[in-house]
């Protein structure tokens, strides 16, 4: 069984951590993805993302031949005999999740099928709903292939837990691993691979495996937005939400993580997830006002710092304001959903001239906004140019608060401390 080959579709955050963990712990991986680009730069040692720990592990397993990336996904599937499925699951319009790359992949899965003649365990890693691993990814294969699941291939679904930021480690050292299994034999494999991970690992059946995923997300976005409304009203009160926080989280029934308040959770995955939740109850009757809640008070809360800044400088217009740190939050370029694209969509609308900086998203950032705003080259840069100072990640680097030379700081982090910054105005402390 060790060393396993294993081929994982899709290259993003999820899908290339992976393969190269896999790799890492001396298995032979393929990473797959349409994308040739990321390939390329695969092949070459090169992360397309920004990891902490992700170049090292990868040039280490090129360099011992335990990895290589391709677009081919049949040659792969054929090598291998484990496939993870980690293409994207974004949101449609309505917030429901759109299963897009998952079909393509399961309908080329099943194409690869018919013609292998030996077993093949497909798991899914990518977050889906309860009900796509068998209704949608098992079903297409066996409609395609002619081939049945637990007989002629293998099927389980593992959802991924990750923290971007963290995500090496994360893999290495996970809290739990959950196998959701349709056969004994795929959940035995995959319990293999994982052992030298965790002891902590949960075998159940597929939709389960699929529910905890959403639930865990859901329940680490409401710990944000329910902090977020307290901090609120605390700002208001004229209390400090962390001190308030530091008393409720020694509770042991709470525990004191996700409890930092701030101007709004973001990423690939909460905002995404919670709204695939809402999406998927009401589609079978069930109107979920709790995670309805958990979104709204997310969307409002990147506003607050445009208020804040109008409570000190009035008229935003022709204002030069700037946002230190895009990336959702620190030790990663990923801007989905990010407040930061909030709140300079805000200060456009108010006329603002808005100057930014971040250490690693500035590419991803103008993506998106491109000759609209200005992009400074270093934090120094941007300090100099601005009105008022917006914190939106909590960057080590934004941490000395001599940077400001006395400028009206908006922290929506909680970066600098209140008592000492001078000019300083905290989102809800
Ligand atoms: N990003 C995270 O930290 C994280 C954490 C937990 C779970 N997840 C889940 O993992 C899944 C992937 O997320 P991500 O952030 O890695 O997405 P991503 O967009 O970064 O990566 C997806 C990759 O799949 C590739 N792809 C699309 N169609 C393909 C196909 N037919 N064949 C091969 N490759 C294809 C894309 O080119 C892209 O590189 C999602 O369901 C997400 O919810 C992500």
């Amino acid at each position: 069984m060790h060393p396993a080959k294993i081929s994982v579709i899709g290259s993003g955050y999820a899908g290339l951590v992976n393969a190269v963990g896999f790799a890492h712990l001396e298995n032979k991986v393929i990473c797959v993805d349409i994308d040739q680009k990321k390939i390329d730069l695969i092949n070459k040692g090169i992360p397309p993302i920004y990891e902490e720990g992700l170049e090292e592990n990868l040039k280490d397993a090129l360099k011992k031949g335990n990895i290589k990336a391709t677009t081919d996904i049949s040659r792969s599937v054929m090598e291998t005999d484990i496939t993870f499925i980690a293409v994207g699951t974004p949101s449609n319009d309505d917030g429901s999740i759109d299963l897009k790359y998952i079909k393509k992949v399961s309908e080329d899965l099943g194409n690869i099928l018919k013609k292998k003649d030996r077993y093949h365990t497909i798991t899914v890693k990518s977050t889906v709903v309860p009900g796509t691993t068998e209704d949608i990814v098992a079903k297409t294969i066996e409609s395609v292939s002619g081939k049945k699941r637990g007989k002629d291939f293998g099927l389980a679904m593992s959802p991924e837990f990750l923290r971007e930021g963290k995500a090496m480690d994360d893999f290495l050292k996970p809290d739990r691993v959950v196998i959701g299994e349709h056969d004994k034999k795929s959940g035995d494999i995959l319990y293999a691979l994982n052992k030298l991970l965790t002891d902590n690992i949960i075998r159940t059946d597929i939709k389960t495996a699929e529910m905890i995923k959403y639930t865990s997300n859901a329940f680490l976005a409401t710990k944000i937005s329910f902090t977020n409304e307290i901090g609120n009203i605390c700002k208001k009160l004229e209390i400090d939400v962390y001190d308030v926080m530091k008393g409720v989280g020694m509770d042991f029934r709470i525990s004191p993580y996700f409890l930092s308040a701030g101007c709004g959770f973001g990423g690939s995955c909460f905002p995404k997830d919670v709204k695939a939740l809402i999406a998927k109850s009401k589609s079978i009757g069930y109107e979920p006002e709790l995670l309805e809640s958990v979104i709204k008070v997310n969307k409002s809360q990147p506003k607050m710092m445009i208020y804040l800044a109008k409570k000190h400088l009035e008229n935003l217009k022709d204002k030069k304001i700037t946002l230190l740190g895009l990336a959702f939050k620190p030790g990663t370029d990923d801007i989905r959903e990010a407040p930061a694209i909030i709140i300079i969509e805000e200060l456009l609308k108010v006329g603002a001239k808005i100057t930014v900086y971040d250490p690693q998203a500035m590419g991803n950032i103008k993506a998106i906004f491109s000759d609209r705003i200005t992009y400074a080259p270093t934090k120094k840069d941007a300090i100099a140019a601005s009105d008022a100072i917006m914190i939106v990640t909590e960057w080590d680097e934004f941490r000395d608060e001599k940077l400001y030379s006395q400028k009206l700081v908006i922290d929506g982090r909680k970066t600098l401390n209140k008592r000492t910054t001078k000019n300083y105005e905290g989102i809800c402390w």
